[in-house]
């Protein structure tokens, strides 16, 4: 039996360049050091450093499990040394991410996002790690449910004996801080009422069903869930979230994995985390956020695992296949900045209850007449 590996993806802003734009590369760089060294006594496997948007990303590999303490505290300890990078650059809300002074044991709950899974590495073992800037975890729902439950996304699922009988999702409700496991696609709508409602309902993992090619308790996908006005209880910076898919052998092909990406839906966190935009799809060099701050941007680096070496990255959406869907994506964002400070750009009032608006509400409350 193959040993177990595990991959971890933990991310945080510790400060933006300029405004909530991108990540300075002495950031990068900082962390890349930190990791090194790390690799170099035997910590960690393998890493990848990046930013997307204004997202620090430190994709790691290792034999310690999820929730490991000494890989998260290494985490917490890249991001503290590159906050004090930031601090020096006078960086635009340095440390804003990290909202614990010391580290406690896990960095969940302390700010950063976090996607990690342990599995057994197959033959060959194809894995894409997905980031997000300007949105929120809800926004991983509609490509995560195409890509393992939509037969016209996944042809797999119709064509391929190992994927026929479909696979398991875990459904976190982020308010009520419950979770419920449902089987697709035996339970399509009933898991579409949950997931189409992505400010409450997030799908944090994916499992194969029992009796196929890969082993049920060890998931195929993995998406962060930490709501960053949760923890704080205020506005701090948004929950700009990541996920891990495995493709291939039983799952979807890695062409089906990106096609769940190939519309820009409509997500919430753009501008100031008050504003609905579309997501669209770009290369690491294109995950600059600038207009109005965004639109929201998803890069996907994609590895082939060696004995838990990261071969790659592949930026897989550096393709202009992908053209048209920007393309969508920079029109739907002009059409939906055309509404201003309208509803349904701006956000509904109960999602604003974290923004600085209820500030501006207090302000007007003595003005009001009974009628
Ligand atoms: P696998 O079954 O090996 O994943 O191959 C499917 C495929 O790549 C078709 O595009
Ligand atoms: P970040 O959460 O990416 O820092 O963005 C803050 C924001 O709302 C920018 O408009
Ligand atoms: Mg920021
Ligand atoms: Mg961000």
């Amino acid at each position: 039996m193959a040993e177990k590996i595990t991959v971890s993806l933990i991310k945080a802003d510790v400060g933006g360049w300029p405004g909530h734009a991108t990540v300075h590369p002495d950031l990068i760089k900082s962390a890349e050091e930190t990791l090194k060294r790390a690799k170099d006594e035997g910590k960690i496997i393998d890493f990848h450093v990046t930013g997307v948007g204004d997202d620090l990303q430190l994709i790691m590999t290792h034999r310690k499990g999820v929730d490991s303490e000494e890989i998260h505290a290494l985490a917490w300890d890249a991001f503290k040394k590159a906050t004090d990078v930031a601090k020096k650059l006078k960086l635009y809300g340095a440390g804003q991410d990290l909202l614990a002074d010391a580290f406690s044991g896990n960095v969940r709950g302390m700010g950063p996002g976090v996607a990690e899974m342990e599995f057994t590495e197959r033959k060959a073992e194809p894995i894409v790690a997905f980031m997000m800037d300007k949105t929120e975890p809800g926004a991983f729902n509609l490509p995560i449910f195409k890509i393992f439950a939509d037969p016209f996304n996944t042809a797999g699922l119709v064509i391929d004996p190992s994927m026929h009988a479909g696979f398991r999702f875990e459904i976190w409700d982020i308010k009520e801080h419950k979770r419920v496991f449902m089987g697709a696609p035996e339970e399509l709508y009933s898991i579409l009422t949950l997931v189409g409602a992505k400010s409450r309902y997030v799908i944090k993992r994916i499992y194969p069903k029992e009796g196929g090619k890969l082993p049920a308790d060890e998931p195929v996908a993995v998406i962060s869930t930490e709501k960053l006005y949760q923890i704080a209880g205020e506005y701090v910076g948004k929950d700009d979230p990541v996920a891990l898919v495995r493709a291939q052998s039983g799952l979807p092909a890695l062409g089906e994995v990106l096609e769940g990406f190939s519309f820009p839906h409509l997500v919430s966190g753009w501008m100031r985390g008050s504003h609905n935009g579309p997501l669209m799809p770009v290369s690491v060099k294109d995950a600059h956020c600038t207009r109005f701050d965004g639109p929201p941007r998803v890069v996907a680096l994609g590895f082939q695992i060696a004995n838990g070496r990261l071969v790659g990255p592949v930026d897989l959406f550096d393709d202009p296949a992908f053209d048209p869907m920007r393309q969508q994506a920079a029109e739907i964002a002009t059409y939906m900045r055309r509404h201003g400070p309208f509803e349904p750009h701006r956000l509904p009032l109960e999602e604003m209850e974290y923004t600085t608006l209820p500030k501006v509400l207090k302000g007007l409350k003595d003005r009001f007449e009974e009628l």
